[in-house]
């Protein structure tokens, strides 16, 4: 039964984690999957996940399901993180909340969704794009289409973009990245958000805005800019939110799928339908990291700390951006690279080309994947001047 199956090689982002770990180089630096990083390269626990934690382990009274939609205490606060408290979506009751297994569930989740009761839509998401869109709804039967993002010379293609988006058939999805696009860092400037939601109106078409990096751009508030344009202009939205990135609890999977509606009763509807899809999948969510978001953001005091904690991550990348193109300097690299400074998030389409990423991994032990997307958050004020070193080498 089983002769016939071929090997194929594993995933292009989750490999570089075991590839790195086999390396020797002692100078070895991993700019691969998107975890933050600290100054030491370590991925620490937050101050406040931990201290949620242990209240969590003092309280815990039960270890029961906790529902398909996950715990009401979750999304009760995940609404308001993402569109805004008083929100007019969230006052009107157009808006429904279910916990996921990671951003990546909540997609998952969105692309069972569309496939079974919008069937025969189509799907448009950014060239490039984070290459698990690609999986996941092709995986659920829905044709994939791409829209340009970026043009030959390394820079956001908002032109081409609007041109094609103004051509997709009307009432299809297009997957638009919230902030921090994944892999390029590239992110639409507010005047530009108001384009595209003019083109949406226009043709009808369905958003669905994966925001998996929600505080790692400009702020909280400032990231969700274009999310709350759409929900509170348009009639239907999905959201795929994540808190893996932002509460640092990657391996906890814990992401929300937010279905925005016209009206309460519609919203309903969709609900009932969502929890169908969640029960197929995996019956219930995994809850503790949606418990320890709840605890955290329940808290004033552990909101107070995270919110804190937050901010040192995102400046400590958004320094290191800035820093990595002035290390390039004494190399004449710096005009080259200077994008790395403008994008925005853990991510930055450094316009390295695949040869010379092999080349940065072989000779030098530097990994990122082979699109030449780096995780910033791997860069430290330590393995700035040899990556400025290695990265002129390859040039
Ligand atoms: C990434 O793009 O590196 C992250 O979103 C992690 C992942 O699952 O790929």
């Amino acid at each position: 039964m089983f002769e016939h199956i071929e090997r194929v090689p594993g995933d292009a982002i989750l490999g570089l984690i075991e590839a790195f770990k086999k390396d020797t180089n002692p100078e070895k630096v991993d700019l691969g999957v998107g975890v933050y990083r600290d100054a030491q390269g370590n991925t620490p626990v937050m101050r406040a996940v931990k201290e949620a934690e242990a209240l969590l382990l003092k309280n815990e009274a039960t270890k029961t399901y906790i529902g398909s939609h996950g715990a009401p205490e979750y999304g009760e606060v995940i609404l308001p993180m993402v569109l805004g408290a008083g929100s007019p979506v969230l006052e009107a009751g157009r808006a429904s909340a279910t916990q996921s297994p990671g951003g990546t569930g909540a997609l998952r989740l969105a692309a069972d969704f569309i496939s079974t009761q919008l069937p025969g839509k189509g799907i448009w998401v950014s060239n490039p794009t984070w290459p698990n869109h690609h999986g996941i709804f092709t995986a659920a039967g829905i044709e994939l289409h791409k829209y340009p993002y970026v043009d030959a010379e390394n820079r956001l293609d908002f032109d081409g973009m609007l041109a094609a988006v103004k051509q997709i058939p009307t009432g299809d999805v297009i997957v638009l990245h919230a902030c921090c696009h994944n892999p390029t860092g590239f992110d639409l400037s507010r005047e530009q958000w108001q384009q595209i939601l003019e083109v949406i109106r226009e043709r009808s078409l369905l958003p669905l805005v994966d925001f998996a990096y929600q505080g790692f751009g400009e702020g909280l508030d400032e990231d969700a800019y274009g999310v709350r344009l759409l929900a509170e202009n348009l009639d239907e939205v999905i959201i795929t939110s994540s808190c893996s990135k932002n509460f640092g609890i990657y391996c906890e999977r814990t992401g929300c799928l937010i279905m925005v509606a016209k009206n309460n009763e519609q919203m309903e509807n969709i609900r009932s339908q969502v929890a169908i899809v969640a029960r197929e999948n995996y019956s219930n969510p995994p809850a503790h990291g949606g418990a320890i978001v709840s605890e955290i953001l329940h808290s004033a005091e552990l909101a107070a700390i995270w919110r804190e904690e937050l901010t040192e991550m995102r400046d400590r990348i958004n320094t290191l951006r800035r820093d990595f193109v002035e290390a390039l300097k004494p190399y004449g690299l710096d005009q080259k690279y200077a994008c790395v400074a403008e994008q925005r998030g853990m991510f930055s389409y450094t316009g390295l080309q695949p040869e010379q990423v092999d080349r940065l991994r072989d000779e030098f032990g530097i990994y990122m994947v082979r699109s030449g997307r780096a995780n910033v958050a791997g860069f430290s004020h330590e393995n700035l001047p040899y990556l400025a070193k290695a990265i002129a080498a390859v040039n």
